[in-house]
């Protein structure tokens, strides 16, 4: 059974699809534990609401180096965290968690990666990206996380036109109905 941690800075709604697809039985698993770097985050609300333990950690809360990964990886071993996904989290993880899950963490990103990935690219920048190259497809990227961002092994991809009279935002909009279909799956691959 997956026991799933995850790290979320924003709105959450991917993490409400990994809580809704074990929910549902769609994915044999569980959210064990919820960490974000931005107190404000919706997704921190999501999991209270859930009764999933859940915490704001930054640079902020915990300025000694090293004490932040940690305290990171005390809290997702502590609740038998055995996958970590990245659910919209906007931070480069620190080394010591990337080796310590090495093969076990993924991320969702709002592009057919290798293209739009990478530093900065992020939220609107990365829609504004493909609309401004002319790209006539989109899509969404499941991948695994190392030390460079966006960098590891594809998982899965799924695409999604891209309309003449897009805006950044309805590109967005189309792009994360299939994140949310796509990212359970993704973390059921890990189920074998
Ligand atoms: C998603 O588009 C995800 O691909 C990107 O950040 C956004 C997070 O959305 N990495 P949400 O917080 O899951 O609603």
């Amino acid at each position: 059974m997956l026991k799933i941690g995850v790290y979320a800075s924003g709105g959450g709604t991917n993490l409400q699809s990994l809580i809704d697809a074990c929910k549902e039985g769609a994915l044999k698993g569980e959210v064990v534990a919820v960490i974000s770097n931005n107190s404000k985050a919706y997704a921190l609300v999501r999991a209270a609401e859930e009764n999933i333990p859940c915490f704001h950690l930054s640079g902020k809360t915990h300025p000694e180096k090293g004490s932040l990964a940690k305290r990171m990886l005390e809290l997702f071993e502590k609740n038998g965290a055995n996958l970590i996904v990245l659910a919209g989290y906007m931070k480069l993880l620190p080394p010591e968690i990337t080796k310590r899950y090495r093969d076990r963490i993924i991320n969702i990103h709002p592009a057919l990666l290798p293209k739009y990935g990478g530093k900065g690219m992020y939220g609107p920048n990365v829609h504004k990206a493909v609309i401004e190259a002319g790209e006539k497809i989109s899509g969404a990227t499941v991948h695994f996380v190392d030390e460079i961002f966006d960098h590891g092994a594809i998982l899965i991809q799924r695409t999604v036109p891209v309309m003449a009279d897009d805006t950044p935002e309805t590109l967005a909009a189309r792009i994360l109905k299939i994140e949310h279909q796509i990212l359970p799956m993704a973390a059921g691959m890990f189920l074998c």
